[in-house]
């Protein structure tokens, strides 16, 4: 039986063990430093079960000792901002707690497949990658496919049509610097482009865009989950099914597209391995000058992560 453990039992932590829960197909460990509310979010699962019809082993727990021999960590812990809460010491908290659970993968997971769900992605992913030590393959952020189902959900809006007959694909950072290709994204086949006008499409990918934010808007004091939760469990399942799944995801470039020494949602093969293969698209001047600028703001986490370091 495989194991997953998600580190974090928020929402965004307990939505995704739940969907994992839910599909039946392997272990699932839900580790948070918050006393008795994975035991509890845990139990509320197992009272589920016979109304819901799964039977797979499920753990709430305090104790990062649990996550032992995991095949998937799912990170999701971190806090939310606060009002008041500078946007520095929310980095440096949510980094700190990164280096935590790196140490206890390292620890008691060494051969998992990790993928960083938490904010600000591209850096906490770096960071789990450097504490870590796992190879590029093995530290894998989860973006691109949230940020591509929300774009599949308001094309097939404005069609009319099944949301998951919507092929779509968004690049870069996750952020208000990500980039909607559409020239890649089509309606069964049908290139999006011969069906919405330039500006329809433009306005789209500006909705896709502020996608999180327009959530936020909604909520007050809390962002999507959801959404997020169901993009982990999918990168989840085409790691432990090996599924070789084609789907953008956030991943440490070498030299891809241009760029070197940071995470930026781009396409790869997904399975069992992780990060199996990064495919390079050929891209328009247009979408090459927006990648561009999603490297410049992806740049300046990794300068805000090099301050909190030397302080
Ligand atoms: C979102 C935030 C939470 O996109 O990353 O919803």
């Amino acid at each position: 039986m495989h194991k997953v453990s998600v580190i974090g039992a928020g929402n965004v932590g307990a939505t995704a063990a739940y969907y994992l829960v839910a599909k039946n197909f392997a272990e699932v460990v839900m580790m948070d430093v918050v006393q008795g509310m994975p035991q509890g979010k845990a139990l509320d699962f197992l009272h589920a079960s016979p109304s819901r019809g799964y039977d797979v082993k499920i753990i709430g727990t305090n104790d990062y000792a649990a996550i032992a021999d995991s095949d998937v960590v799912v990170h999701t812990a971190g806090i939310v901002r606060k009002p008041g809460m500078d946007r520095m010491d929310l980095l440096r908290t949510n980094v700190g707690i990164a280096k935590i659970a790196a140490g206890n993968i390292v620890k008691y997971a060494p051969k998992a497949v990790v993928i960083v769900v938490s904010n600000p992605l591209e850096v906490i992913a770096m960071v789990m990658a450097r504490a870590t030590g796992f190879p590029r393959e093995r530290v894998v952020g989860m973006a691109g496919i949230l940020d591509s189902t929300r774009f599949c959900f308001f094309v097939a809006e404005k069609l009319g049509v099944l949301p998951s007959d919507v092929s779509a694909l968004v690049l870069g950072g996750h952020g208000d610097s990500m980039v909607p290709a559409s020239k890649y994204t089509t309606v069964a086949g049908f290139p999006l482009e011969e069906l919405l006008s330039d500006e329809e499409i433009k306005q789209l990918c500006d909705r896709t865009r502020k996608g999180g934010a327009e959530i936020i808007n909604y909520l007050k004091t809390g962002s999507a989950f959801y959404a997020p939760a169901a993009s982990a469990a999918e990168m989840v399942e085409a790691v432990l099914k090996d599924k070789k799944r084609v789907a953008p995801v956030s991943a440490l470039l070498q030299g891809e597209y241009g760029y070197r020494d940071l995470y930026l949602g781009v396409p790869v093969l997904l399975g069992a391995g992780g990060v199996e293969q990064i495919y390079e698209l050929p891209l328009s001047e247009d979408e090459t000058a927006a990648l561009d600028k999603s490297v410049e703001a992806g740049k300046k986490g990794l300068a805000d992560l090099a301050e909190i370091e030397a302080s």
